[in-house]
């Protein structure tokens, strides 16, 4: 049976409003927009010509496929996961289901780098997920050197295969948080590490996301404690550590990187004006391994 542009929208909005599970997770959007953007991402249309063709008869193809995507975007699954991809600071990059879909939040976290990575510093990038900070680096920072390090190796082949596509130099490595550049020293390590607590409530709404990029022990600090304890052993002379947190955690956090003896801490903010990058300066002369 064919059907329109508009015809398959309704369909699609009717369809969302008896979704429970999409509603749960997307109770920021409504039901007309989701089917716009769901269209729009399948056919790779804007929304101009979703309004300006809407009496257009769509392909059975076409069909079929926003039809399969409906259902799995209606049992919570996020776009990104549809399409496979997320635009992150200028990129376009490839995710994954192994992949946490990079949030604009963390772009906060490159802001607040490119204010502390010298033209041609030494960065590394901890917990690199699809790769979205490191690159962003790069993409910046020509000159400088980038590491990025994730312990799920099909996170990093996503990363990987995202830095080939985009021809820009990141070294990769697998393994667990500073493990993999044993008796190495940075100017600057930045990291979006796992930070919920094991009962957050906003689990359930990240339920398609890899928990292990999502959570961090009871308290949610768990990967802070062991970054903080092993960055000042990775860090040259007037280096820094940054890290992205959740909006209640940067005195936490503060207070685990004053303990460890950085000095110069401070905050950056996210877009809403919540602290949500926390960072401390390693002044000692590399002492600390
Ligand atoms: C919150 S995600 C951040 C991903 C990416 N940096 C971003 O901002 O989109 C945390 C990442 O840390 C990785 N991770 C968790 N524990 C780790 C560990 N012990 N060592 C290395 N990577 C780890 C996860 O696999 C995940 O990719």
């Amino acid at each position: 049976m064919s059907i329109t542009v508009q015809g398959w929208l309704d369909h699609a909005a009717a369809a969302f409003q008896a979704a429970s599970a999409w509603r749960q997770l997307a109770a920021e959007s409504s039901p007309r927009q989701e089917a716009l953007w769901l269209l729009g991402a399948c056919l790779q249309k804007d929304l101009a010509w979703l309004y300006t063709w809407s009496d257009r008869e769509l392909p059975e193809s076409d069909v079929a496929r926003a039809d399969a995507w409906l259902s799995r975007r209606c049992a919570g699954e996020p776009l990104a996961y549809l399409t496979g991809r997320r635009d992150f600071w200028s990129l376009s990059l490839q995710v994954t289901p192994a992949t946490l879909i990079p949030r604009p939040d963390s772009e906060c976290l490159v802001s607040a780098a490119l204010t502390l990575l010298p033209e041609t510093g030494d960065v590394l990038d901890l917990g690199t997920g699809s790769g979205a900070i490191a690159l962003a680096l790069a993409c910046e920072r020509p000159r400088a050197s980038v590491t990025a390090v994730d312990r799920c190796p099909q996170a990093l082949a996503v990363a990987a295969a995202n830095g080939e596509r985009l021809r820009l130099p990141v070294c990769w490595l697998a393994g667990d948080w500073f493990a993999p550049v044993a008796g190495r020293r940075f100017d600057l390590v930045v990291s979006n590490p796992p930070y919920l607590a094991a009962g957050d409530p906003h689990l359930p709404g990240l339920a398609w996301e890899p928990l292990t990029a999502l959570v961090a022990g009871d308290d949610g600090l768990d990967d802070f404690r062991r970054i903080v304890a092993a960055a000042p052993g990775h860090l040259r002379a007037g280096g820094w550590l940054l890290v992205e947190h959740g909006a209640a955690q940067a005195a936490d956090v503060a207070a685990l990187l004053q303990a460890r003896g950085f000095t110069a801490i401070r905050h950056w903010q996210d877009w809403g004006g919540q602290d949500r990058v926390t960072g401390g300066c390693w002044q000692r002369d590399n002492d600390a391994d």
